[in-house]
């Protein structure tokens, strides 16, 4: 016995142990509850500087940008199915060995821009399934051997900072095979050559060498001849290439090997430029794209004007800054530079012209993009040779982005380039389209989005199928586009769909951020094969059709799918529901269903009325009413008595000793005994007079009135009392009544006859105030035996006198 009490009492220290060290865990922890339905919880900026509490449910946790400093070996635990992990900008210094020991199912890894100043190979000798891993950004001097061996998923890896400083051949062991790697390690000093040479097939490759690039030539080579294959598509970041170094960089590294490269945030002379085109002279490279370049010279590149880029298919240049844009004078002797491409892309380079020359040399372009620049209606003509023969083999052609305002030239252009299928003219001035317009025929794309439209003519090509007409001032469609697939009409001022009839072949709709009030069924039966829609960011009213229709279609049960997020449907009104989300509307009964509701309650309503009535009535209560009313008048009517009589002067009249208040089945008593008694002329002392409601009172006056003047006249009231007074005839007890319940008549001024022996209790409850008489005074009892009712008479004058 003793021995089990203290195993319960270990039992209970134990679990109080356990459940204090838990709570003292807890305690310092805020919780994120920011989880949306996909269990992405999105904690970023919140502030934290702990690991915040989550639900172990989650799958996608973001603590980016918060001020989290350190991960304990308990902070994650339990959270066996995160797939993302995000703590990009944190204040990370230190991160317990085993802190990511539960994380199995995680995919992503993010921990850059922290300050790690040591990596541990012990963090992720757990995340098996690990495909991404981010670790730029952090103030560590290498990476540590082995760091990455267990993780045979990994594709994307990202390392480097501002302080690594060596990369030696035992840090990759174990990454065979990446789709991406970007190293950025601008102080690397020492590099083993075939550290990254064991990668293969590497996808893409971004590197950021840029220190080294200007002083240390051999090691960037060491580095670019271990990973440039053909199948790489190498970046090259932060660039500044003025003096021979990169140059030499470039002729002494297999950069020829290259097919893909691209530059980012490049800084250019014209000795470079030269150099840069002598060293892929004749190298296989099919694209070079260059994003953020800044020439400092001024165009003199004729110096490799021989260079053979036959190889190159596509060339891009976003983001072009001309240091000397006056002196500068590029065109007119580069165009070796364009001449082979098929695919050129000189976007946001602020060009206002090219000429019908050069674009002449153009003459295997086949996707020209010219967004973002300075063309005007007028330099597109010469641009396009006013539409004499030129840019003959142009797909795709991308003015979006300039000055353009007519599109009546636009189309008498295009519709020279007779093989053009996708036309972006989007972003420009265009206030009116034109009623008719020329294009060319095999036309299917043309996108006039963010332009100034008002209305939609028969000016667009009845062979488009993707039509992209979004934010203009468009209020209705009413053109027939019998080719079309998609249809963009987003931004505008719709109130409700067009007629589905005019596009008989469209699959996707969109109607973002317009006017639409509401749709059912009914707008969307005409489109015979529309499968996405998006119609969100309208100012929704939530009726209750409505509400059950999006739903519907929220959930999949339609034929339509909605392509935008669920959250983008806001009802706008009713005023209580402004600004809640219609998938979590709930709206009910007696909104939707107004008409059936209003019957039935009124129904209801109604009976119950009935019920109470009927209620009422068995419990006498408009006999109560009545009496209350009766009562009410009566004494108005009374003080206007008294008061017309103190006016005159005149005294009270009494005209009666007594009233008699009786049934009518007592009546042969009252006029066979009472009154030949009472009133008998022959009675020694005067005899006293008697008011008989049947005898005495005034025909044509209200009846109540009659009984109060009556009681008024009378100097005493005699009740006959019966059986019969109080359960016959109602409305004989409301008259004989009334002046009991209501007027104070005083012991001595009630007189009670009890024609037979009753008592209290066979009176009904409500004539309470002759039930509490009775109790209270005494009565007079009707005698059966004749010796006895000598005595009785008696009795009954001296009460009425007054003795
Ligand atoms: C998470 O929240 C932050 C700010 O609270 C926001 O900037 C960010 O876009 C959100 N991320 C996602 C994926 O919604
Ligand atoms: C982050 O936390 C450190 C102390 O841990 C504090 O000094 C710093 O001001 C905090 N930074 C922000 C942005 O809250
Ligand atoms: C571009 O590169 C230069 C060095 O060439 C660097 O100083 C600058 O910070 C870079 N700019 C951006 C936006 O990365
Ligand atoms: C590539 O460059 C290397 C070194 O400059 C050179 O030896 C090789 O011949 C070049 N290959 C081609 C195909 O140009
Ligand atoms: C290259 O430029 C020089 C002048 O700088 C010129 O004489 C020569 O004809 C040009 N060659 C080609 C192929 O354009
Ligand atoms: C044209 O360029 C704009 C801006 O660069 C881009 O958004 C659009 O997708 C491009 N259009 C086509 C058809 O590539
Ligand atoms: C039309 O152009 C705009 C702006 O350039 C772009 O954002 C949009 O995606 C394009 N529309 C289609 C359908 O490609």
């Amino acid at each position: 016995m003793r021995r089990s009490l203290g195993c319960l009492c270990s039992m209970f220290f134990h679990l109080a142990v356990c459940w204090g060290q838990r709570s003292n865990t807890d305690d310092g922890r805020d919780s994120c509850t920011r989880c949306d339905l996909q269990l992405h919880c999105n904690c970023s900026c919140r502030g934290f500087t702990q690991v915040p509490r989550v639900t172990d449910e989650a799958l996608v946790l973001d603590l980016s940008f918060n001020n989290i400093s350190e991960v304990t070996d308990d902070d994650l635990r339990g959270h066996a199915f995160l797939r993302v992990l995000d703590l990009h900008g944190n204040s990370l210094a230190s991160i317990h060995p085993s802190a990511f020991g539960s994380l199995w199912s995680l995919e992503e890894l993010d921990l850059s821009d922290n300050q790690l100043t040591v990596l541990n190979h012990r963090w992720f000798s757990e995340l098996g399934a690990l495909q991404q891993l981010n670790l730029l950004n952090n103030p560590y001097r290498h990476l540590g051997s082995s760091l990455f061996y267990g993780l045979v998923r990994l594709r994307v890896l990202e390392f480097g900072g501002p302080v690594l400083e060596e990369l030696s051949r035992g840090d990759l062991r174990g990454v065979t095979q990446l789709d991406r790697l970007t190293l950025r390690a601008n102080n690397l000093i020492r590099y083993e050559s075939g550290t990254l040479a064991g990668i293969w097939p590497l996808g893409r490759l971004t590197l950021n060498l840029q220190r080294p690039l200007l002083t240390d030539s051999s090691l960037v080579s060491a580095v670019l001849n271990d990973v440039l294959s053909p199948e790489t598509h190498l970046t090259l970041e932060d660039i500044y290439m003025t003096s021979k170094t990169p140059i030499q960089i470039l002729r002494d590294t297999n950069i020829n090997r290259t097919r893909h490269l691209s530059l980012r945030n490049c800084t250019v002379s014209d000795e470079a430029v030269v150099g840069f085109l002598m060293a892929i002279n004749g190298s296989p490279l099919t694209s070079l794209s260059i994003d953020g370049l800044t020439v400092t010279g001024e165009g003199r590149w004729a110096g490799a004007n021989w260079t053979d880029l036959r190889s190159m298919d596509e060339f891009l240049v976003r983001n072009l800054v001309l240091q000397d844009v006056f002196t500068f004078f590029l065109i007119g002797n580069l165009y070796f530079l364009v001449q082979n491409q098929r695919k050129i892309s000189l976007i946001n380079a602020k060009l206002f012209l090219l000429s019908c020359y050069s674009t002449r040399l153009m003459k295997d372009v086949q996707y020209l993009d010219m967004s973002d620049n300075l063309l005007t209606d007028l330099t597109l003509g010469y641009m396009l040779c006013n539409g004499d023969d030129t840019l003959t083999d142009l797909r795709v052609l991308n003015i979006s982005g300039n000055n353009l305002k007519s599109l009546s030239t636009i189309s008498r252009l295009a519709a020279r380039l007779t093989k053009l299928t996708h036309l972006d003219i989007s972003r420009g001035g265009y206030c009116s389209m034109p009623p008719r317009c020329s294009w060319p025929a095999p036309l299917r794309y043309l996108n006039i989005s963010s332009a100034k439209l008002t209305t939609a003519t028969p000016c667009l090509s009845t062979t488009l199928e993707v039509l992209d007409l979004s934010n203009n001032d468009l209020k209705s469609f009413t053109v027939s586009l019998p080719l079309l697939r998609e249809l963009h009409l987003s931004g505008n001022k719709f109130l409700s769909f067009p007629d589905g009839r005019l596009f008989p072949n469209l699959q996707t709709l969109t109607m973002r951020s317009n006017t639409l009030n509401l749709f059912g069924g009914s707008d969307l039966q005409s489109y015979r094969r529309l499968e996405n829609l998006q119609a969100g960011q309208n100012k929704f009213v939530c009726s209750c059709d409505f509400v059950g229709f999006l739903q519907l279609l929220l959930k999949g049960g339609g034929d339509v799918v909605l392509t935008d997020k669920e959250d983008s449907y806001h009802c706008d009104s009713p005023l209580y529901l402004q600004g809640e989300s219609v998938s979590r509307v709930h709206l009910s009964i007696i909104v939707c269903h107004q008409v059936l509701f209003v019957s039935v309650s009124c129904g209801v309503a109604l009976l119950l009325a009935s019920l109470v009535c009927v209620l009422l009535w068995r419990l006498h209560a408009f006999w109560y009413l009545k009496m209350i009313w009766a009562w009410l008048k009566a004494k108005r009517s009374s003080q206007q008595r008294q008061r017309r009589r103190n006016d005159e002067g005149s005294e009270a009249l009494i005209s009666f000793d007594a009233f008699v208040s009786y049934s009518e089945q007592d009546a042969s008593w009252v006029e066979n005994f009472l009154v030949p008694e009472l009133e008998d002329p022959s009675d020694p002392l005067q005899p006293l007079t008697l008011c008989l409601h049947k005898r005495d009172f005034l025909p044509g006056q209200w009846i109540v009135d009659n009984i109060l003047s009556a009681i008024e006249r009378s100097r005493r009231t005699v009740f006959v009392l019966s059986k019969n007074f109080v359960r016959s005839s109602w409305c004989r007890y409301e008259l004989d009544f009334s002046h009991f319940r209501f007027f104070d008549a005083g012991g001595d001024e009630a007189i009670l006859i009890l024609l037979e022996p009753m008592t209290k209790d066979d009176v009904p409850k409500r004539f309470c105030k002759l039930r509490k008489l009775m109790s209270s005074t005494t009565y007079l009892e009707w005698p059966q035996e004749e010796e006895r009712r000598e005595e009785f008479w008696r009795s009954l004058r001296n009460a009425l006198r007054g003795e």
